[in-house]
């Protein structure tokens, strides 16, 4: 196939969606990003990486962090976070509290932000640096040694992270966190600021595509963990969209309120694909649509 041209005409498709949305506001430093944006980026299993528009230009990867601390906590882990985190769709925005209360400080699943606390918490205790940790990682499988957090977005989402903080207080009020929680969030914070690209992170997601094999061919995860993180983010990853990323796209996707979604093909390739201006439920308007149309013209949604 011929991945440029594939690319090509999934980015004219979309054209007049690009500057749809509203851009995150609830973040100062996410606000100011120009919604014009638009780029996309495919890895294949191999490692061979192509892109169009803005796919080598960094943007700050939010919540698709959360799907790297998954991986990395079940391969330190296994089995054992599901205890202390579910892994049903929510149906409820990103940030909702509503749910914790009758759940008992057990977050529905691990890509809501109360889930995401509890693995970087999980992180944390496995590694000593969970933040550093997947720095490191996201080098690593990116071939990118130039990542790094972005400071003025850590600070901004630490100065207006009250929801995330009541969060997990609440959950560490039912003994759900391990750590004190201003070091769980601000390593969250700091997962979330990383800077990345479109081809940055269609090459770190690459392991989702290989069933668990890094870049250099050692195994992060088994064959049946990386399925299951691809299944979690294809039932939760676009949080109260999931239903219908899965009916539009087909395939496991994880977002972030920067505009960014990884998507993942198993056994073909990753994607990522970027652009600033978010639905009501915080997923990028044009980042959906191209998913969409890409599955559309390849035929290659996981059903
Ligand atoms: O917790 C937050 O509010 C952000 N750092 C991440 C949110 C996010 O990306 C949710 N996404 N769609």
């Amino acid at each position: 196939m011929d991945y440029q041209a594939v690319l090509e005409e999934v980015a004219a498709h979309v054209r007049p969606q690009i500057g749809r949305g509203r851009v995150a506001q609830y973040i100062p430093a996410l606000a100011s990003v120009d919604e014009d944006r638009f780029g996309i980026a495919l890895a294949d299993v191999d490692g061979r990486v192509t892109g169009v528009g803005d796919w080598e230009r960094p943007f700050s990867m939010q919540s698709i962090s959360k799907a790297f601390s998954l991986a990395l906590v079940l391969a330190e882990d296994g089995e054992k976070l599901w205890r202390r985190v579910g892994r049903e769709p929510s149906g409820n925005p990103f940030n909702s509290l509503v749910q914790l209360e009758y759940e008992h400080g057990i977050p529905r699943n691990p890509f809501i932000n109360a889930g995401a606390l509890v693995v970087t918490d999980r992180l944390h205790t496995l590694t000593g640096d969970a933040s550093t940790t997947m720095l490191d990682f996201l080098r690593a499988e990116s071939g990118n040694p130039d990542l790094a957090f972005d400071q003025e977005v850590a600070v901004s989402e630490t100065a207006h992270g009250d929801r995330n903080a009541a969060l997990a207080h609440f959950m560490a009020g039912y003994g759900n966190l391990d750590n004190p929680v201003p070091t769980v969030l601000e390593h969250y914070f700091w997962q979330c600021s990383i800077e990345m690209s479109c081809r940055d992170l269609a090459l770190a997601g690459g392991f989702l595509a290989r069933h668990g094999l890094r870049a250099d061919g050692s195994r992060l995860l088994s064959r049946s963990e990386a399925k299951r993180v691809n299944a979690v983010m294809l039932t939760c990853g676009t949080y109260d969209a999931a239903g219908d990323f899965a009916y539009r796209v087909g395939l496991p996707g994880k977002s972030g309120v920067g505009g960014g979604i990884v998507a993942v093909v198993p056994g073909r390739c990753t994607l990522c694909v970027w652009s600033p201006g978010l639905d009501a439920r915080g997923n990028s308007v044009a980042g959906v649509a191209a998913l969409d149309h890409f599955t559309t013209l390849t035929d290659w949604s996981v059903f």
